[in-house]
């Protein structure tokens, strides 16, 4: 994301960059030739300064390079392990820079040194102050002998799918913080990892820094999970709090959220609900033991939604947030079409109660909410996004799999055991909010409410506003209803807008109880 701090490794270059990291990092740095990796060539600040980093004649595409890496003091005697990184953009020069900086007590927590052997990027003349490690070959920095872990931070599906497909076929460990390419072909990874035996973690996939991959993967392996659902993209959480905050528009919202570095140039990935859709995917096929791809996710953005329906939220007590939902509906062991078990996962903005601890979850913050049959309710809340809180996360899942690595073994792997159906988003029951300008006669609000029973939706509670006879001759009419089948509300909706009475069809938003009741709404 833009609007990150640039590194001080970003400032420094050449052959300056050896001490300066020193400086900077504070700690111990040792420089290796590739190649030489066993625990003679980890040395101390004394006994480097014969070594310097551009002598060896390496050149931008790493095919003839002399590299050279940056490791901490060793401990206990144990290889390093050589890591490859892939992208050195937002979050991949944090990752270097956190590398070095915490050089020893990473070595310290995983019992070996961590040493950096290369990095690919498209454009080297960017990267001067990683020198020989740089190279464009992406390709030949993950085929290399002395590479054990490949770190992912690219982003796309290619070159990242046949980059980790070669890395996980190899044996190689892989640390990605790729969601897109997760939701997109998670599976065929996941089948290269069990195959080979290799770790896949990809725990910055989705919410930045939030350690929410894990504890659904490993804290909450023994519950039931029954619903994942929450604010997973920060760009639309900041353009949605300002709109809330100010009763600005849309377009002014995200004026705002671009000029401060929170929204893209091209925003659409964020405000059309496709970043949120790719970690929805991610989070049910980890919670419900389940394969989940990007095009399982239903998916609506927020570009839609107006001033007057956040001020329409607002009355009912709400807030309007853009949610990934992911649940399990049905029962276990039922076979019917309507009441077998399946997992749904959807994206679009929604009114939740202000009550709700979501609600609370202001600007560019992450927060998930995961309800769990034996824990009950949990939130996760923090930073889902930059550069730093992004590599807190690439770092933990590089200890995890360092660890791995060292013990001899691999890390838990996820598993899709239960093979769960996607429910069609038109029989996910929901509830919505729909506002109306109707003619201001008699026996319109009757007809209209029939029409809401004709398609079996039950109305909770409407509210009429204007009218009377005094004013124009039209009234607004909020209907909020009971769940429903969505298709039946987005049925009743398209006949409604047709009806001679109906003048307009305002708004439609869908609310959202989250296992609470939306205050004024009823339930
Ligand atoms: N930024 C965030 O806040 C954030 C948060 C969570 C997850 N993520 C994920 O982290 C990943 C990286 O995001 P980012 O924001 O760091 O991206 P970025 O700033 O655009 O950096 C991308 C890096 O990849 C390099 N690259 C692009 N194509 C390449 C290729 N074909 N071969 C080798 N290197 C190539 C670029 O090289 P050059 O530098 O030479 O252009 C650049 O260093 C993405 O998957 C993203 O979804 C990002």
């Amino acid at each position: 994301m833009a609007g990150d701090a640039p590194t001080a490794l970003a400032m420094i270059s050449g052959r300056e960059r050896v001490t300066a990291l020193r400086t900077v990092a504070g700690t111990t740095v040792t420089i290796m030739h590739r190649g030489d990796h066993t625990d003679d060539h980890i040395q101390n600040d004394h006994a480097q300064d014969d070594h310097k980093p551009t002598d060896h004649g390496g050149n931008a595409d790493g095919a003839h390079s002399t590299d050279v890496a940056l490791a901490g003091a060793p401990r206990g005697g144990a290889d390093p392990i050589r890591v490859a990184l892939l992208g050195c953009g937002t979050v991949g020069r944090e990752v270097v820079r956190l590398l070095h900086e915490q050089a020893d007590e990473l070595t310290a927590r995983i019992g070996a040194p961590v040493e950096l052997v290369g990095v690919a990027v498209r454009r080297p003349h960017r990267h001067p102050e990683l020198g020989d490690l740089i190279t464009i070959d992406a390709h030949a920095l993950v085929g290399r002998d002395d590479v054990d872990v490949v770190v992912e931070v690219i982003g796309g599906i290619e070159p990242a799918r046949s980059l980790l497909l070669e890395a996980l076929k190899s044996g190689k460990s892989v640390v990605t913080a790729n969601k897109v390419l997760l939701a997109e072909d998670g599976p065929a990874l996941a089948e290269a990892s069990d195959a080979s035996g290799a770790d896949l973690y990809y725990e910055a996939s989705v919410a930045g820094a939030i350690p929410l991959l894990r504890p659904l993967r490993e804290s909450l392996a023994g519950d039931r999970i029954t619903r994942v659902a929450g604010i997973v993209n920060g760009t639309t959480n900041f353009i949605l709090s300002a709109m809330t905050a100010s009763g600005a528009s849309y377009t002014d919202a995200l004026e705002e959220a671009t000029r401060l570095g929170y929204a893209e140039a091209d925003p659409s990935a964020d405000v059309d609900g496709y970043d949120a859709a790719s970690k929805a995917a991610v989070l049910a096929s980890l919670a419900f033991h389940t394969r989940v791809t990007g095009s399982d996710v239903y998916c609506e953005g927020i570009r839609r939604v107006t001033a007057a329906d956040i001020a329409a939220a607002a009355g009912l007590g709400c807030v309007i947030k853009l949610l990934a939902i992911c649940e399990r509906t049905g029962e276990r062991g039922e076979s019917t079409a309507e009441a077998a078990e399946m997992v749904s996962a959807r994206v679009y903005p929604a009114m939740i109660p202000k009550a709700h601890p979501l609600a609370a979850v202001d600007g560019a913050f992450n927060a998930v909410f995961v309800e769990a049959e034996a824990a009950g309710q949990l939130m996760f809340y923090g930073q889902g996004a930059g550069g730093a809180p992004t590599a807190s996360a690439v770092l933990g899942d590089l200890v995890a799999v360092a660890r791995n690595r060292v013990m001899g073994g691999r890390g838990p792997r996820e598993s899709s055991y239960a093979s769960l159906p996607v429910r069609p988003f038109g029989a996910v029951p929901t509830r919505y909010h729909v506002s109306l300008e109707v003619a201001d006669r008699a026996g319109v609000l009757s007809m209209i409410a029939g029409e809401f029973a004709r398609h079996g939706v039950s109305i909770a509670a409407v509210r009429q506003t204007g009218g009377g006879g005094g004013g124009d001759g039209s009234a607004r009419l909020v209907v909020v209803t009971h769940a429903a089948p969505e298709a039946s509300l987005a049925a009743t909706v398209e006949l409604l807008a047709g009806l001679d009475a109906v003048l307009g069809v305002d708004s439609v938003l869908r609310v959202e109880d989250l296992g609470r009741t939306a205050p004024g709404v009823g339930s």
